[in-house]
């Protein structure tokens, strides 16, 4: 399973973005996450483009749950991005990226008081309202303050979609937004339309995750679209937005076939426009929440081997300086990754291995059945396509201390986010012995 190629130096390294991974794992130590800018980039740019040249008012807003940070919120900011966040953390990271607060959107389903305060106390620019619950305390915020706030309705359309199929369920059961099929989503708009404060804009939708068809957007589109026209006519409202969420899918290994980022937003402009002409209904404009198709497949992992064992006619492991810890993704959701010896890339792959991690848990394995050459102990092992999803999640399980996050632009890395050092790991624990807090 050697199909994908990867580029490689004059040594027989992999490089990412031109740089000699092996000497990166040297330089910063492993594990490490290593970001390809220039296709984070391009990747956003292609987004934007696509909008602009079809002539469609947009925003492409990155959902930061993928990756956050503060260097990444500084790209995005760079590329001309609104951002999508889900918690007072993220906004906080966006705000200390000197992240426009206007391009800001806040998501989830459930938002503390303090959460939504510090969102109106930094003016962003949407709240994505889930639930009758929020949509009191927005209510309550904008008229105690005297503050406008621009929100979207974040509905269930009863379409959920799954890699290469989607399917349209009557009643959909999720924890997040209204259900747009059984009167919720009307009940809710009633609650916030022509509020003094409160400006509702459109409706939100998010149908899933890792998508590879088109479909799934375009019945979900019609779905909030009609209900836009019903408004219009019934209530003599007009929404201006439409937002469609993310889910553009990656390429993990070379089982996945997923389409050019441009495809999926091509296709839900066809089909927006056509909806809107058919219904001579304004053509809204298309926001899009893209997370992993932005930075999924720009982030490799580079670990260390160490040891290596063998049970007879069975498997053959060997074990990386990483694991679960910082890529909970194979364990939690059977993910699949492709991976190489980057110090040994024309070497011939002979042995079938699993890779495992150094958690105490036999679940903790990052690839199952991989080809790779033989190996020894100091070798660096690259997992690709780690950039979403990866170090997001990854925790302190064992007592690990997360990796060191790197980002390679035009020839240069620039270490963005120092690995945890073992103090860190004790910055919040009190002795039982010591002086007891707040008293
Ligand atoms: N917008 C909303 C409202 C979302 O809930 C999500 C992802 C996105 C946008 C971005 O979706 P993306 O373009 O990244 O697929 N931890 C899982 C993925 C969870 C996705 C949750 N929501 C994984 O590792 O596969």
């Amino acid at each position: 399973n050697q199909t994908l190629n990867y580029p490689t130096n004059e040594q027989g390294h992999l490089t990412i973005a031109g740089l000699d991974a092996t000497a990166l794992a040297r330089q910063y130590g492993t594990p490490v996450v290593v970001y390809n800018i220039e296709l984070v980039r391009e990747r956003a740019r292609k987004f934007k483009e696509t909008f602009e040249k079809n002539n469609v008012k947009a925003q492409v807003a990155y959902a930061s749950k993928a990756f956050s940070s503060i260097a990444i919120y500084e790209v995005m900011k760079e590329e001309g991005l609104s951002l999508d966040v889900v918690s007072a953390g993220e906004l906080y990271t966006a705000l200390h990226a000197k992240f426009p607060a206007s391009k800001i959107h806040f998501h989830g389903n459930n938002k503390s008081m303090e959460e939504l305060v510090m969102a109106f106390d930094a003016e962003i620019g949407c709240i994505v309202v889930d639930n009758f619950y929020e949509i009191e305390l927005v209510k309550q915020l904008a008229e105690e303050r005297k503050q406008e706030i621009s929100i979207l309705l974040r509905v269930t359309p009863g379409i959920e979609a799954h890699t290469h199929d989607y399917i349209t369920t009557g009643q959909q059961d999720s924890k997040f937004g209204f259900d747009l099929n059984n009167g919720q989503a009307d009940d809710a708009f009633e609650a916030v339309a022509h509020h003094p404060y409160v400006n509702l804009l459109g409706l939100h939708c998010h149908i899933g995750s890792q998508i590879f068809e088109t479909q799934g957007f375009v019945a979900a589109a019609e779905k909030l679209l009609t209900k836009m026209q019903n408004w219009s006519e019934s209530q003599n409202y007009s929404c201006t937005v439409l937002n469609l969420g993310g889910g553009f899918g990656i390429r993990y290994t070379e089982e996945d076939a997923p389409l050019a980022p441009e495809k999926y937003v091509e296709e839900m402009i066809k089909a927006i426009s056509r909806l809107s002409s058919e219904s001579a209904y304004q053509m809204p404009e298309i926001w899009i929440e893209p997370g992993r198709s932005l930075v999924g497949d720009a982030g490799t992992t580079l670990y260390t081997i160490g040891s290596q064992k063998t049970v007879p006619d069975v498997r053959h492991y060997i074990a990386v300086d990483g694991g679960m810890s910082d890529n909970i993704r194979p364990a939690l959701y059977q993910a699949r990754y492709d991976a190489r010896v980057a110090n040994r890339m024309n070497a011939d792959a002979t042995q079938l291995v699993t890779v495992a991690g150094k958690c105490c848990e036999s679940g903790d394995k990052l690839i199952e059945d991989i080809t790779l050459p033989e190996v020894e102990a100091g070798d660096i092992l690259a997992i690709f396509s780690t950039g979403a999803y990866g170090y997001a999640m990854a925790s302190n399980y064992n007592r690990l201390t997360r990796p060191a996050v790197v980002f390679v632009e035009n020839g240069k890395a620039r270490l963005v986010i120092k690995r945890e050092s073992l103090e860190d790991l004790v910055r919040n624990d009190l002795s039982l012995y010591g002086e007891v807090e707040g008293q």
